[in-house]
């Protein structure tokens, strides 16, 4: 296969896991800049250049896009889907797990369980709108948090309403969510290729925190996801159409509940937690989408 690797760096680990790992299998593997894609469309074709050259003729597109740059690089992956290029992961699978309303919302709709979530727009409904929710502590996390650094917990009704206020003047996007608090700062990371969940591994928010971000300096170890936390996954990646993805569920007394769905799961954190070639195994699932595309236009 020729390949490319949508990257804004080639020296970020999963970047460099997923050249590796192609090369490893045979395969050509080139890094591209999303940003420094530019592409003509018109009714008699699809052309894209790079750094002043035509590029054509990659088989598969296997995209690490940035939260900062979702719209440009998404456009830059819709041409390489136009001009024949298969992807696990497509532009319009990426946009729609990029806006965290619309993953619970879809999520919601086929009966894939959650913390109950409340979001709305104008101040003079913030009482009732947290009523909706029940009483706290309450999670409140900007709509374009990553990394945990837009999730708040606030454990009292004037604390609730004060930030709500606070995140409106600001004219931010955010959603408020029941604290699952038995799940003791700790989270499942599921990472589901195609049908599969490949690695799991559990993090632990550090002392004092209820977020378990790495990079907030939660610990890994690698665990055994359940068989029924692999299928709420695997559904859950379905669901949003992502063929490569890190769901995050967290364990509650009714069961697992999906966190959030991660369409740019990086690879550093989990292969060194699990030592499974997680690379590798997006590799091999590409090579079976290659397949399965020749196979359509022969
Ligand atoms: N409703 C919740 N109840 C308890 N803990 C939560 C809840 N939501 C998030 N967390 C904790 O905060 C972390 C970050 O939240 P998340 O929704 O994943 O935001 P981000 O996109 O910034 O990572 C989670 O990994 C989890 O440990
Ligand atoms: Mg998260």
């Amino acid at each position: 296969m020729k390949l490319a690797i949508l990257s804004r760096n080639s020296k970020l680990y999963s970047t460099r896991r997923l050249v590796e790992a192609a090369r490893e299998r045979g395969h050509s593997a080139r890094v591209l800049d999303p940003l420094r894609c530019y592409m003509r469309i018109a009714s008699d074709g699809f052309d894209m250049h790079y750094k002043g050259r035509p590029i054509s003729g990659y088989q598969a597109v296997l995209p690490r896009i940035g939260a900062s740059i979702t719209r440009y690089g998404c456009a830059v992956l819709r041409q390489f889907e136009l001009m024949g290029s298969v992807t696990p992961n497509s532009a319009e699978a990426i946009a729609r797990a990029r806006d965290k309303l619309r993953t619970h919302q879809l999520l919601a709709a086929q009966g894939i369980d959650m913390p109950v979530t409340v979001f709305g727009d104008n101040p003079d409904d913030t009482v009732d709108l947290l009523s909706m929710l029940g009483p706290p502590p309450h999670v409140i996390k900007l709509n374009e948090s990553s990394q945990g650094a837009g999730v708040i917990l606030t454990e009292k009704p004037s604390a609730s309403r004060s930030v709500v206020e606070a995140l409106r003047g600001l004219y931010a996007n955010f959603l408020v969510q029941e604290f699952i608090a038995e799940a003791e700062g700790a989270d499942l990371r599921c990472f589901v290729v195609g049908d599969e969940v490949v690695a799991a591994m559990r993090r632990q928010a550090p002392k004092g925190d209820f977020r378990s971000n790495l990079h907030r300096g939660g610990s890994a170890e690698a665990v055994e996801a359940s068989d029924d936390e692999r299928k709420v996954a695997v559904r859950a990646a379905r669901v949003l159409g992502l063929g490569v993805a890190g769901v995050d569920l967290i364990r509650a007394r009714r069961g697992p509940l999906v966190l959030e769905v991660n369409s740019s799961p990086g690879l550093e954190g989990i292969e060194a937690a699990t030592g499974v070639n997680v690379a590798g195994k997006i590799i091999e699932n590409l090579e079976k989408a290659d397949k399965k595309a020749k196979r359509r236009r022969s």
